[in-house]
């Protein structure tokens, strides 16, 4: 009876129809016969607490909390360069857009301390794990058949309304916003840049700007870069869905599959937002 950490990792996985673990997910404390889990999009050391208090099979984060998944998360931002390639920004140039956030990333990885959160899971004896990617290539792909639906003359209050019509941004407290650009706008070619680690900042949707895309959707975005990209480009529309219901798109139907297979999963910290059970 019950999951082994390795069977939902796998699941994760064929949510998405991948093969390899991505380099944002890891088991920190393998568990076998995982009947209970605690599901959230932030656990770290005091949900382990809780996790072991209550006595769960397992502590399941989506964010990566240490080991490799924080040690090696610069590799997935790979992604980064094969999203805008694939909107026909040339490699040279999609490459110089996502240089500085790979550097970052790769300092803070290297700054940060892999070991606090894993550390507390082994105290604890507690079984947990992560799952980054997978989970947002299913959001990421639940937004493209928003965009896909749309006519050829769509605006981007008509993107916006799609895409709040997802269970899970339907039900979240935060709104789709237009951080750049206005509704009236059409949508245009649009940009899904989600899945990627982490969203592209300025520069990258700058590039998706200056390479014909018109509207670049975000699942988040820093405090500094809707305004730096509105002072530089009057016609470029940046969509922002909301972090954490994005996030909870790919976690619910984890979830789905997981209590599909008798795991009895309880979600906090954004996880289950929108969900029905
Ligand atoms: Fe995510
Ligand atoms: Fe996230």
């Amino acid at each position: 009876m019950g999951l082994s950490t390795r069977e939902i990792m796998d699941a994760s996985l064929d949510l998405v129809g991948w093969d390899d673990v991505p380099a944002d997910s890891t088991i920190y404390v393998p568990g076998e016969r995982i009947e209970t889990a605690l599901v959230g999009i932030d656990l770290e050391s005091p949900e382990l607490q809780l996790a072991a208090r209550e006595g769960y099979d397992l502590a399941l984060a989506h964010h990566p909390a240490g080991g490799r998944a924080r040690l090696e998360f610069p590799r997935v931002l790979d992604r980064q360069v094969e999203f805008l390639t694939d909107h026909g920004v040339p490699e040279p140039e999609a490459e110089e857009a996502v240089a500085e956030l790979v550097e970052r990333a790769e300092l803070a990885s290297h700054a940060a301390n892999y070991r606090h959160d894993p550390s507390v899971a082994e105290l604890l004896e507690q079984p947990y794990m992560n799952v980054h990617l997978a989970p947002d290539e299913v959001g990421r792909r639940a937004f493209v058949d928003v965009a896909e639906g749309l006519d050829d003359e769509a605006t981007v209050g008509e993107l916006v309304d799609g895409l709040s019509a997802i269970p899970e941004l339907a039900a979240a407290r935060t709104d789709v916003e237009v951080r750049v650009g206005r509704e009236e706008n059409a949508a245009g070619e649009v940009a899904i840049h989600h899945a990627a680690g982490t969203n592209g900042g300025a520069p990258v949707a700058r590039a998706y700007f200056e390479n014909g895309v018109d509207t670049v959707i975000y699942i988040h975005a820093g405090a500094d870069d809707p305004r730096k990209l509105r002072e530089e480009f009057g016609d470029g529309n940046l969509v922002v869905t909301g972090h954490v219901a994005s996030d909870a798109i790919g976690m619910n139907a984890l979830i789905d599959a997981l209590e599909e297979r008798g795991v009895d999963c309880t979600p906090i910290s954004g996880c289950g937002i929108g969900r029905e059970d």
